[in-house]
């Protein structure tokens, strides 16, 4: 049985036949109807989410199973004190699989120690957000045709972004990456990602606080939101929450074949007057959510794609 904790537990073969079966899911859904009829999802979401658990639902329902779960840790036991073991171990007798999200990380990585069916790490506090990273890379393989050779800026809080931890240790496994990571000094990308998966992979990368100054340089601009909830002290949030603002004005100095992500939700960090840019991609990006879940869970389940 396999679980998605990390994005590591894929190797690029497996991201790269889940990108294919993605593809062919959005261009022939009627053929993945029926695929997991009789199948049942768990979202078990003790943090909040908008895009990763309905996109997950809806996956499992496109792909004719059914689905169970809850949306916040009040409505389950744990408010009781139940443990995530004993949620996971309670859940996998009523489910054939679990997409779980949680402020804690590490606890997916408990949750299936346990586990008698497949688990999807959904998200865990500010380490790993593996099925986004899916998601990120399916939309960058559709606007630009390759996963290699890619200058990739990521901006904003690259602290306690989760989804950039993730997209850094999928994208250094391809040829000829570089990156420009764009922050304020306070949420720098952590020590460990640099030495452990930038250094280790002799991966070129620049630290800077300046967007205007490299945005030209830019295939990719990967903006993120400032995390508030990860915040220890309210003024410090509100210090650096729009230290980066994407308008018009700064797109004028990118390139015409700029990709421009978010993961969402958004705040301020990119005025909504880029979402009529044909660059913007992020609306594109949350839709792709879908048909790489409904990929992945066809691959957890084991069953085949349709050729
Ligand atoms: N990108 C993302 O994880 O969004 P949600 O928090 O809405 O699930």
């Amino acid at each position: 049985m396999k679980h998605l904790i990390d994005i590591k537990d894929l190797t690029v073969e497996e991201i790269d036949e889940l990108i294919k079966v993605a593809k062919d899911i959005m261009q022939f859904p009627d053929n993945y109807t029926e695929k997991c009829k009789h199948k049942k999802l768990a979202t078990l979401f003790f943090e909040p989410s908008t895009r990763t658990r309905l996109s997950f639902e809806t996956a499992m329902l496109d792909l004719g199973g059914n689905v169970i779960g809850f949306s916040e840790a009040s409505s389950s036991s744990a408010s009781k004190g139940e443990s995530v073991s004993d949620t996971i171990r309670i859940v996998g007798g009523y489910a054939d699989i679990i997409a779980m999200r949680h402020p804690k990380e590490g606890a997916p990585l408990v949750a299936s120690l346990k586990s008698t069916v497949p688990i999807i790490n959904a998200g865990d506090g500010g380490h790993n957000h593996p099925t986004q990273t899916l998601t990120d890379l399916l939309t960058i393989s559709c606007e630009k045709n390759r996963l290699d050779n890619l200058t990739i800026g990521l901006c904003g809080d690259l602290k306690f972004g989760r989804t950039v931890h993730s997209l850094i240790t999928a994208m250094v496994r391809y040829k000829n990456i570089k990156f420009v990571l764009i922050s304020p000094d306070e949420l720098k990308i952590p020590e460990y990602i640099k030495e452990n998966i930038l250094e280790k992979n002799n991966i070129e990368y620049i630290e800077t606080n300046s967007l205007e100054e490299h945005i030209g340089e830019l295939d990719i601009l990967y903006m993120t939101r400032v995390q508030k909830e990860r915040f220890f002290n309210e003024e410090d949030y509100v210090r650096l929450k729009d230290y980066y603002i994407l308008d018009k004005n700064k797109l004028e100095k990118a390139r015409e074949d700029l990709s421009i992500l978010h993961p969402l939700p958004r705040v301020n960090e990119i005025s909504t007057e880029v979402d009529d840019d044909p660059r913007a991609c992020y609306f594109k990006q949350a839709r792709n959510g879908k048909f790489i879940r409904m990929a992945l869970i066809l691959k957890l389940l084991n069953i085949g794609g349709n050729k």
